[in-house]
């Protein structure tokens, strides 16, 4: 059996630097490897609106973003299926029947709806579609049969029970859907980067992010705010590499040959740990260093941006037809699903018959 590569991000705001590392990197390379069958990234704007059903313009101006985002990493139309999840009607009718494959409790269980619902104050109680978005994220991820899901951390428990939900409908109803596996960053730093107050998680909610689209002047900014280490206050101390911001990014960007180019004093990243450790090094030192890194990182993505931002009708146009793909694959699973559950009454020729002689000989 082939390669089948899906992913996808909320659209409720613009792709920062935890995006970056933890998936879209991983997914341009994927792409360009080209060892895959079929590769798909969509824009989860039903799972947007679960918790922001009184906000459906925030998810409607984003689709844009994030397209742009994808477009701007270097995600490629012609090498991979951009779509939007809303367009394809079966994915929600796929979540209707893995509905009854899960138990209430089973869900209440699930560590990352856990944290989200922690994190999140719903005034008017939870919304039974929050709760339950991970069966419909199951349902995003069976609709290809995905073999290969890059994505955080924090997307492993809802794997786990992807995988239960296809393991069980497979056992019900026969053989027809595939239990996909999660593709993690390899580098470690890279699993969960944190945000630039050195809170757990870049995160927009929190307001800590660098975005993919910020400007060379605002990265600068952002950088030069970023947390280090609090007991550092002279250059001459000695300084801690734990939780420090600055150097955990440079861990997840800078390579040596950014040392040749923008810092020779050092060969690389160990070397500036060292010397931070034993103290004489300054942290405006490392944050110019990272600015210089991330600024080359990111214009290449933000030239691309601006090329795409010239004709938006395009964009959509993309989102459209991949769409109108993701659709075309979603119906043949569909067929399968309706055909293994026996909910195929039109086209069981066989049902009919029998239950025409049932009643001939009654
Ligand atoms: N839960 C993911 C996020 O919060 C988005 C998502 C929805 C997703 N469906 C998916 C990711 C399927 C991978 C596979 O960003």
């Amino acid at each position: 059996m082939g390669k089948i590569i899906l992913t996808g991000d909320r659209p409720t705001g613009r792709l920062h630097l935890g995006h970056y590392v933890g998936s879209l990197r991983r997914r341009v390379e994927l792409q360009n490897e080209g060892d895959y069958d079929k590769m798909f990234v969509f824009i989860a704007d039903i799972q947007a609106l679960t918790d922001n059903a009184d906000n459906p313009d925030k998810v409607r101006q984003n689709i844009i973003e994030v397209a742009l985002d994808y477009l701007s990493v270097g995600l490629d139309p012609s090498k991979v299926t951009l779509f939007i999840q809303s367009m394809i009607p079966e994915l929600s009718e796929l979540t209707m029947y893995f509905m009854n494959l899960v138990s209430v409790a089973r869900l209440q269980r699930n560590p990352t709806v856990k944290t989200e619902l922690a994190m999140r104050n719903f005034g008017q109680g939870v919304p039974v579609g929050f709760f339950t978005y991970p069966i419909s994220q199951a349902a995003d991820i069976a609709f290809c049969k995905a073999t290969t899901v890059p994505a955080g951390e924090d997307q492993e428990p809802m794997l786990e029970q992807c995988r239960e939900i296809v393991r069980r409908f497979n056992t019900i109803y026969g053989d027809v859907l595939v239990e996909p596996q999660i593709m993690l960053p390899t580098n470690k730093v890279c699993l969960r980067l944190p945000g630039l107050d050195g809170s757990a998680k870049m995160s927009k909610s929190l307001g800590n992010c660098i975005y993919l689209s910020d400007t060379a002047k605002e990265v600068e900014q952002k950088v030069k705010m970023a947390y280090t280490d609090p007991l550092h206050l002279r250059v001459e101390d000695p300084g801690h590499v734990e939780g420090n911001v600055v150097l955990t990014y440079l861990d997840a960007f800078a390579t040596d040959e950014d040392f040749v180019e923008f810092w020779p004093d050092y060969k690389n990243l160990e070397e500036v740990k060292e010397h931070y450790c034993r103290g004489g090094l300054g942290d405006m030192k490392c944050k110019k260093f990272l600015i210089n890194v991330l600024n080359k990182r990111l214009e290449p993505i933000r030239l691309r941006r601006r090329e795409f931002e010239k004709d938006i009708p395009e964009v959509y146009a993309i989102l459209k037809k991949g769409s109108e793909e993701a659709r075309e694959v979603a119906a043949k699973t569909l067929h399968e699903v309706r055909e293994a559950m026996r909910i195929n009454y039109f086209d069981d020729a066989e049902l009919i018959k029998a239950q025409a002689e049932k009643y001939l000989n009654a």
